[in-house]
């Protein structure tokens, strides 16, 4: 078991191990005087481990009601959103009542948004199932749903209580949803640590996952710390993510969030060379430890369509755009440019990939 602390407006414990999730109740216990809970999940995961979460919240004396919507992307939004604060009231959670978040990011994303506004805020567990929600979406406390427009659009910074990995539940994960997770373990390799980077060249992340989850939840921390409200240091969490949420809206969301941040991590680096940020060795490196995870380093998508996703990105600010671009491995900067400048960076980072097609 590895137990890390994150010091946020709120401390909490993010505990890393195979089989907690049968002491659910007894952690729950611990961190709420309520005795309702609400089960959130999608509706793969509450088909695979519902029963078991609601097993052992019911034996540590928790009334338990569970809420599920179809898996994807697609659920993301305002409707299932409505849906689930009405759940809440029908079901008359009070405030010291508890949300549990048991899926991957969109279910961490969208159960915490509705934990941070339905009666101005309850306590919430944070139960990630896939790869990228252990090692990204569940710690920091970033909360949303995606507007038409674009990603993310409406959401709350709202710390949760607790976060519990079971390791164990990666083992039902489908391949292609583990390896979109590998791009959000890749980016802090290349974010903050070098040594960490070659460890991944050197291992493939399958055969480390419980050192690959406390890494990531460790950089993640010190950066949610001293920068809980995302308004410097957290935002090189983002790296990727400009050109990758672009992709996401371009592709109608086929193209998952992993894979989207592969796509943008590929191209900020093909233009942080062009651009004299890092060097071609750098670029390199990048792409080629994208490439051993068998992650996609371009798109078929169009520039425009790509474009006009990128102008809806909430890191935009009146006419300007904070880019985060590496330096070398380990290192990487905010880099801020007008919107005008925007095309010239995705057409230096610009590589068509169609074996993803
Ligand atoms: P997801 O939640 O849609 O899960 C991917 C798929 O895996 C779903 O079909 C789900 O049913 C299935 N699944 C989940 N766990 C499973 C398991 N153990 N066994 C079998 N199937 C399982 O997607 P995701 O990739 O986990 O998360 C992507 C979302 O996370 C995006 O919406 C992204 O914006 C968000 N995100 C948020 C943050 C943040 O800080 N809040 C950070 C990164 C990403
Ligand atoms: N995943 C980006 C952040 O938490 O800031």
């Amino acid at each position: 078991m590895k137990e890390l602390q994150v010091s946020a407006s709120k401390k909490y414990n993010v505990k890393i191990d195979s089989g907690i999730l049968s002491g659910l109740g007894q952690e729950a216990a611990l961190v709420t005087s309520g005795r309702v809970a609400a089960v959130i999940s999608d509706d793969t995961v509450l088909n695979l481990y519902g029963a078991r979460a609601i097993a052992s919240l019911n034996r540590s004396g928790f009334q338990v009601c569970s809420f599920s919507f179809p898996h994807g992307e697609a659920s993301k939004n305002g409707t299932t959103y409505l849906a689930l604060l009405n759940f809440l009231a029908e079901h008359h959670l009070s405030r010291s009542d508890l949300i549990v978040a048991l899926g991957g990011g969109v279910t961490g994303d969208l159960a915490g948004f509705a934990a941070a506004t339905y009666l101005r805020g309850i306590a919430y567990i944070q139960i990630p199932t896939t790869l990228l929600a252990m090692v990204d979406s569940s710690v920091g406390g970033k909360t949303a749903i995606d507007l038409p427009a674009g990603k993310n659009l409406a959401g709350a910074f709202y710390q949760p209580s607790l976060v519990l990995c079971d390791l164990s539940l990666l083992d039902t994960l489908p391949s292609a949803v583990f390896l979109a997770g590998s791009a959000e373990v890749i980016k802090y390799a290349v974010l903050a640590d070098p040594e960490f980077f070659s460890r991944l060249l050197s291992t493939p992340i399958q055969a480390q996952t419980e050192e690959v989850v406390a890494r990531c939840v460790a950089i993640k921390s010190q950066i949610v710390m001293h920068d809980e409200f995302d308004k410097g240091r957290r935002q090189l969490l983002n790296l990727g993510h400009t050109i990758g949420h672009g992709v996401e809206l371009a592709s109608h969301y086929q193209i998952t969030h992993g894979l989207a941040v592969s796509i943008g991590m590929a191209m900020i680096a093909r233009a942080a060379q062009a651009f004299g940020f890092c060097s071609a060795e750098t670029t390199q490196r990048i792409l080629d430890i994208l490439h051993q995870y068998h992650l996609p380093t371009g798109t078929t998508l169009p520039k425009e369509a790509l474009l006009s996703g990128m102008c809806n990105d909430k890191k935009r600010l009146d006419d300007r755009i904070t880019l985060v671009v590496p330096r070398e491995i380990g290192t990487c900067v905010l880099h801020s440019i007008s919107m005008k400048e925007l095309p010239s960076w995705l057409e230096a980072g610009w590589k068509e990939d169609r074996s993803w097609i």
